[in-house]
């Protein structure tokens, strides 16, 4: 693979400790370059999501792209950190800092639409693993610019399944419904969302793989360790040390296509009312509302070539 037809990326986050895997798993896989990171608030504050982000570069140890800080708040909703799953620095509060990256000057809204300004149509891939706060606000100021990004693949909603904040939400798009909302209407038109869904099953990462990745590179052992807390609220969720990836299942939808199993087109919308249903995406299955569908709906991955991908790229 040569520098010139390296695929482009951008990578939006509010690096936990499931970002973070997902971010270790990007930089090792040299058919894509990593422009920037552009952070949002979410798991965590996006000060800590982008220490959170250059630590994670640091101990990838391959290149190291710009961290942009994007959004603080959402457009509307407080934020509700997500400490119970990734502990209060969103790593597994292992103590852990970067020695020697700082996060680069400039708004990460404003960079990535500079980038998608001067790049051709369909140049840069966008992968989103957060609330969708710094693609709408970008969408909101450019959306032409935003049009000329090539796949957009977010990891959000819940899929066909439940969601993991409330009944029917999952957390990226519950953070922020309105961001969710200004995506999913926004006309893109290659726009995925990888649903919680994609990372349960036979994609759960097994006693036996966590045990592969820990042990397999210095590189596994932390992004491993780091999921400390995710891991034990799975061990009481379901009496073993398991984890639910929806980052990587996300990373890898977008960088290894052909790990996924189950994709189709749908018309999709998120639903802001106050109440139970906020922050669920709407998946109109059957066509009952007649409209053209928008989204591309990633519910499952193929197990064996999810996992094989996050074990080449972690070199484990
Ligand atoms: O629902 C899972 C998503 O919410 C993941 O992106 C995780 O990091 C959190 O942001
Ligand atoms: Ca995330």
């Amino acid at each position: 693979m040569t520098e010139k037809n390296r695929k482009k990326l951008i990578i939006d986050t509010d690096c936990g400790s499931d970002d973070a895997m997902a971010i270790a798993m990007a930089l090792n896989d040299p058919a894509f370059e990593i422009l920037f990171f552009t952070v949002v608030s979410g798991n965590v504050e996006a000060v800590q999501a982008a220490e959170n982000t250059l630590l994670t570069i640091e101990r990838a140890g391959t290149y190291e792209p710009p961290v942009y800080l994007g959004a603080r708040n959402m457009l509307l909703k407080e934020l509700a950190f997500a400490y119970d799953t990734h502990g209060m620095d969103g790593m597994g509060d292992l103590g852990l800092k970067p020695e020697r990256l700082r996060p680069a000057e400039g708004n990460g809204v404003l960079r990535m639409l500079e980038a998608l300004r001067e790049s051709e149509a369909g140049e840069i891939d966008i992968v989103t693993l957060g609330p969708l706060t710094n693609l709408a606000l970008a969408i909101r100021l450019d959306p032409d610019a935003v049009k000329k990004a090539g796949r957009v693949v977010v990891m959000g909603g819940a899929g066909f399944g439940g969601g993991n904040v409330t009944a029917a939400a999952e957390f990226n798009i519950w953070q922020d419904g309105e961001a969710a909302k200004i995506v999913l209407e926004a006309g893109l038109e290659n726009l995925m969302l990888v649903g919680w869904d994609a990372c349960l099953g036979e994609s759960m990462l097994t006693p036996d793989d966590i045990r592969r990745i820990r042990t397999g590179s210095s590189l596994g052992k932390f992004v491993i360790e780091i999921n400390r807390v995710l891991m034990g609220l799975n061990r009481e969720r379901f009496g073993e040390d398991c984890l639910d990836m929806a980052d990587p299942a996300a990373m890898a939808a977008a960088l290894y296509p052909d790990c996924i199993k189950e994709c189709g087109k749908y018309w999709c919308e998120a639903d802001v009312s106050p109440g139970s249903g906020y922050g669920n995406v709407l998946i109109d299955r059957y066509g009952f509302s007649g409209k053209e569908p928008n989204v591309w709906i990633c519910s499952a991955l193929r197990p064996d070539r999810y996992k094989e991908y996050i074990f080449r790229t972690l070199g484990v």
